[in-house]
């Protein structure tokens, strides 16, 4: 948290207005600048940004979306709330991510939406997945959560695309305790979208007007973002290209000292893309012994997500996911953020090196 977070935070504790206010809009325009896209839905996490984006999408009862399970539950449990089901599509072995090819022979007339995960900040191959929902009347809604401030080759994601959603929760780029924003590419699904947040009523449009006496045609959440998190927001995204340019680096240096090392496969990376490497993913055969190896160190790693298909939910879901089930059986990610050092990541790289199999 940087130093001055405390000022800020105590100036707002002071001012006696603590629920959505000045601080949240001036942090969602912030966002808005920095990624160019001035449809900018602060809520308060990126959990709420998927369900108001499934939603808005028409998920409901008997809707399908197509989904992939290595996410955060976060990604599915909205659909299943809202009464639907995800039908879950492979992934590509060498990103983790679903694309255009898995995903096409998936859909159906209960189809909705897509859901695609920019996997720890890394771009999803997104043209290939809108062309095809275009085609087929469907909305596509981006997690990316670990992906605030990726570029897929000129434009950050979230400039463009149906529904892209931020996470700002503790342990992200940038964190507001607990927040996200929901960023829209078209004026209706932005107006709806602020709607939904907060009860199905547009809070901007209550100057001078008694919004709680007027007809509320459709339900909404209360999943606004408040005025405390909105000043940490704002402490926070003063600092957003340091810190990205530091977990880049991390990344990159991964990239070129683990390329081509025996027992070790890194994931293909576009290099016209900007990666955000919220967590940097090594395939191992042997996942086990390199976490304990790496504990040992005094090395946090961990396979950060359970397959979403594991749980009992989704039993009636299960489909046959080969490369799913080769990736799940490897993936591992290793720390990049910011704090750490050329050294901290040359000690990993050698136990890596030492234990990988
Ligand atoms: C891929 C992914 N999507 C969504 C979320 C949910 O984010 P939040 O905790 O802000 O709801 C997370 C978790 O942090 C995540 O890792």
């Amino acid at each position: 948290m940087p130093p001055e977070a405390a000022e800020m935070m105590a100036e707002t504790l002071d001012s006696g207005f603590l629920a959505e206010g000045k601080k949240v809009e001036a942090f969602a325009e912030r966002i808005a600048q920095f990624i160019g896209n001035p449809r900018v839905v602060p809520v308060n996490s990126c959990t709420m940004a998927l369900t108001i984006a499934f939603k808005l999408s028409g998920v409901g009862p008997g809707a399908e979306v197509i989904s992939t399970p290595l996410t955060c539950i976060a990604g599915n449990e909205p659909i299943r709330m809202l009464g639907g089901r995800p039908v879950w599509a492979d992934v590509d072995r060498s990103t983790g991510m679903v694309t255009a090819e898995t995903i096409e022979p998936l859909i159906s007339s209960q189809t909705r939406a897509i859901y695609l995960v920019h996997k720890e900040g890394a771009p999803a191959e997104i043209e290939s997945i809108y062309a095809l929902a275009k085609d087929h009347g469907l909305r596509v809604i981006e997690d990316a959560a670990h992906a605030f401030g990726a570029k897929r080759r000129t434009h950050r994601i979230g400039a463009i695309g149906d529904f892209v959603c931020f996470s700002f929760q503790a342990i992200k780029h940038i964190t507001t305790g607990d927040g996200g924003a929901l960023l829209c590419s078209n004026n209706m699904d932005y107006e709806l979208a602020k709607k939904a947040k907060w009860f199905g009523i547009d809070r901007d449009a209550r100057e001078g007007r008694d919004v709680w006496h007027e007809d509320i045609p459709d339900w909404g959440f209360k999943g606004n973002m408040n005025d405390i998190a909105g000043t940490l927001g704002l402490a926070q995204i003063k600092h957003i290209e340091w810190i990205l340019e530091r977990f880049h680096q991390n990344g990159r240096r991964y990239d070129a000292l683990l390329e081509n090392t025996p027992g070790i496969k890194i994931l293909r990376r576009d290099p016209l893309d900007y990666q955000t490497y919220w967590g940097y993913t090594v395939l191992v055969e042997n996942r086990n012994t390199v976490i304990d190896a790496l504990d040992e160190a005094g090395i946090d790693a961990a396979q950060i997500h359970v397959r979403n298909d594991r749980y009992s939910m989704f039993t009636s879901d299960s489909r046959e996911l080969p490369n799913t089930d080769w990736f799940d059986d490897r993936e591992l990610s290793i720390p990049c953020g910011w704090w750490l050092k050329e050294d901290d990541q040359a000690r990993i790289i050698e136990i890596l090196k030492k234990v990988a199999r």
